[in-house]
């Protein structure tokens, strides 16, 4: 399949297998061997290039970035990072004077997500370098670095996004007559009627591991980031409209403006790298359990669209989930959209996990609770992690639902869910661990309710 993009300022049409890594090629074609494989599943950033488009720079983990992926956008491999003539960009020369770096293997990836940050003049560096794992530096002196590089100016060669218009790389690439891939949601859904096994790749988050760590051959594939119509977003007075192929770091910007919540959620969802690939159609259609986004539109009273050559499907999006691995979508139908009410905000979400950031939850729970004069008129408890699909609470619902919002009924709620789950013990968490918080995150809801602390550190001042 043929790719045409910018790789550090010059344009190249690629022609690789659909599933080529861009981490693979990049070593093997070009040999720019500065990009590094760690670990090949999106989790230590070594592999972690700055990616250009439309809508701005963003850093990627090219281990599980597949080549037609980058249709249309400039690519800056740490080779790319310095001037031409060699001086080095602000985030390299303040990684040498505050010696950010020891062995080094880590560092390429460190300094492409770094310039990519300097160039959004993005400065929470705990954020957008969460994605990025050291084993020897310790991230104190790389966090250093980070800020000193803050007010440098950007050096122009790294802004790839005049380059990409100027250029017009964003058209599509020439393919082999036949194998034009589809373009609009109404050639995919012809697309998917013929090949009803194929296998459609999103942000491929969850894809690009199938092939790297299980070495699996998709079959035919289609990829979505070819047809801009899924990446949508509109915001009418009744509804969010969300395409399915919409990142979850662009969803994180709407809902900062809508559902406060869900952004902060979203916030803790992998990394950076992972948040500018991932899609929220990836994320509830893989119909994971512990999945982060759907907890939050199930809370939210959201509505799936599913797309075929029959027409549209739309269903509430908690009964898209029937079992663990089954999900309500026959096999030549996908996912467009999501709609979610434009409504007063009531929303609350947890994520429990063991790390802060970059991590699966053990527990999530999302919940929707409108009190009005002391009494709860509208409620959704919605969790992961505690079944084997996204679920909702529903005997802890009744308990609640039409009476006062007070501790007992809230403990009598906490009492009912435990015959709304038996959630299972692995290596995340146990079951009865698992109960107990998702009862707790309930109780947490309600003492924030009250005013009352719920930090452990502010409970124990
Ligand atoms: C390092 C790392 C950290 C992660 N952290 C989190 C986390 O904190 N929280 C979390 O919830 N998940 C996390 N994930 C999982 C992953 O990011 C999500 O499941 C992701 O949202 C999948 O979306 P995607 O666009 O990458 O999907 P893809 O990998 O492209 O596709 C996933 C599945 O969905 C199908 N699919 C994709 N789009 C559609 C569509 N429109 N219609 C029908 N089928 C479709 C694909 O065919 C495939 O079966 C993490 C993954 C990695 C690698
Ligand atoms: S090699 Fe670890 S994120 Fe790509
Ligand atoms: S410097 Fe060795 S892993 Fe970071």
């Amino acid at each position: 399949m043929r790719t045409t993009f910018l790789l550090n300022g010059s344009e190249i049409t690629a022609d690789t297998s659909p599933t080529t890594t861009l981490l693979d090629w990049l070593r093997d074609r070009p040999g720019l061997t500065g990009t590094k494989e760690g670990c090949n599943e999106g989790d230590c950033g070594a592999c972690s290039v700055m990616v250009t488009d439309t809508s701005g720079a963003r850093a990627l983990n090219a281990c599980i970035l597949f080549m037609p992926q980058l249709q249309g956008k400039a690519i800056r491999t740490v080779e790319g990072i310095a001037a031409p003539d060699g001086t080095l960009h602000p985030v390299q020369q303040a990684m040498v004077e505050h010696h950010g770096s020891q062995c080094g293997f880590c560092t390429p990836g460190f300094i492409t997500t770094m310039a990519t940050a300097h160039l959004n003049g993005e400065t929470d560096h705990d954020t957008t370098l969460a994605g990025n794992l050291c084993r020897c530096t310790g991230y104190a002196p790389i966090i250093r670095a980070a800020k000193a590089a803050e007010t440098a100016p950007v050096p122009d060669h790294v802004d790839d996004s005049q380059l990409l218009l100027t250029k017009n790389t964003t058209g599509e690439a020439p393919q082999e007559p036949g194998a034009e891939p589809p373009t609009t949601p109404d050639a995919l859904a012809i697309w998917m009627n013929e090949n009803p096994r194929g296998t459609l790749i999103a942000g491929a988050t969850d894809v690009g591991l199938w092939v790297t760590k299980d070495f699996r051959n998709l079959g035919p594939v289609a990829f979505l980031n070819r047809i801009p119509e899924l990446s949508r977003v509109t915001v009418t007075e009744d509804e969010i409209r969300i395409g399915a192929a919409t990142t979850l770091t662009d969803l994180h910007g709407v809902m900062a403006d809508h559902y406060p919540a869900f952004a902060e959620l979203i916030r803790r969802y992998g990394s950076v790298q992972v948040r500018n690939a991932a899609t929220i159609g990836g994320n509830v259609a893989n119909g994971s359990p512990i999945g982060d986004g759907s907890p939050a539109l199930i809370a939210l009273g959201a509505t799936l669209h599913l797309r075929s050559v029959d027409g549209v499907r739309s269903m509430p999006i908690e009964d898209f989930f029937i079992d663990y691995g089954k999900q309500d979508r026959a096999e030549h139908e996908f996912v467009e959209a999501i709609t979610i009410p434009r409504q007063p905000d009531h929303l609350r979400c947890y994520k429990l996990s063991k790390r802060f950031d970059q991590d699966i939850s053990a527990v999530c729970g999302c919940f929707w609770i409108n009190v009005a004069d002391g009494e709860v008129r509208e409620i959704r408890l919605a969790f992961g992690g505690m079944a084997g699909t996204p679920k909702r609470a529903a005997r802890a619902e009744a308990a609640l639902r039409g009476m006062p919002w007070t501790d007992a009924t809230v403990a009598s709620a906490m009492q009912a869910m435990v015959r709304d789950f038996t959630p299972m013990s692995d290596m995340r968490a146990s079951a009865a661990y698992r109960m107990e918080a998702a009862q707790n995150m309930l109780l947490r809801a309600w003492l924030e309710d009250q005013g009352q602390a719920t930090n452990v550190l502010e409970v124990q001042a």
